[in-house]
């Protein structure tokens, strides 16, 4: 009896999903369109270093107190800090579990010749390690300050950010960030939009144009950071 019990059990349907290629794929697009959100927000903030360093160092304030007097001050920000970091595990981990299964999947005639993934999951894979380090080291730099060239001041944001791009270093970090993050982000978006089934044919050539215009707005406006810093525009 107990037994018939014990195989009676079905898992959940969470674990049915999540098992599945298509709940990976899923969470994969839901999780990446959070991050994309972010990052459009993120980038339009960054651009108020262009109006001076009163303007974004109150921006950096301002990221402390949004929410209150509801919140209790920094909650607004920790809210979406935690967002971010399940939004970021979710959407890594589904990645890799994808790309394993892939591999596993693959047709291998002979041992040692397996064929090789397309030019864009390729893409998207170095990509994702790339920005995964970028962001480690953007946070050790930015906001804490652990790498920071200069001494790093806390809620002056105008002139860590200088600081950051008057190194070599600084600028080749951020740049090929940048160069990753248009390229994941023009092929992710359309991916995410097939994931969800979005796609459709008359559709799709309006989601490709805006991957493309979404990839290349958040390019340029990273971007025109660091350029602004070494041509003296920004000082
Ligand atoms: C030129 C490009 C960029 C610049 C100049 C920049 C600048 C900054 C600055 C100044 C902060 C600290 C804000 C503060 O604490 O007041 C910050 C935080 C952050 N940035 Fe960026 N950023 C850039 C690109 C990116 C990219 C591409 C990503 C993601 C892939 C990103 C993700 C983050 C995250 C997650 C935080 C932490 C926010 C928090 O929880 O405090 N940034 N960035």
């Amino acid at each position: 009896m107990a037994l018939a019990t014990r195989t009676d059990r079905r898992p959940s349907m969470t674990r049915t999903l999540w098992d599945s290629s298509v709940g990976k794929k899923t969470v994969m697009a839901v999780s990446g369109l959070i991050m994309l959100l972010y990052l459009v927000v993120h980038m339009i903030g960054n651009l108020k270093i262009f109006f001076g360093p009163e303007e974004i160092n109150h921006y950096a304030r301002w990221l402390r107190t949004m929410g209150e007097p509801v919140l209790h001050h920094e909650w607004g920000l920790w809210i979406v800090r935690v967002v971010l970091v399940v939004a970021v595990v979710a959407h890594a981990t589904s990645a890799y579990q994808l790309s394993r299964r892939d591999i596993k999947a693959r047709p291998s005639k002979y041992v040692h010749k397996k064929p090789r993934a397309s030019y864009a999951t390729r893409t998207m894979r170095w990509g994702g390690i790339i920005l995964g380090l970028f962001i480690v080291w953007h946070l050790l730099d930015l906001t804490t300050g652990t790498v920071h060239p200069d001494g790093y001041q806390h809620l002056h944001p105008y002139q860590n950010i200088i600081d950051t791009f008057s190194t070599w270093y600084g600028n080749v970090i951020y740049l090929v960030a940048m160069l990753a993050l248009g390229l994941h982000v023009r092929h992710g978006f359309w991916s995410a939009a097939q994931s969800l089934g979005v796609g459709s044919r008359t559709r799709d050539r309006l989601l490709k144009t805006t991957a493309h215009v979404l990839a290349l707005v958040l390019t340029v406006g990273f971007v025109s950071v660091p350029v602004a810093v070494m041509t003296g525009v920004v000082s």
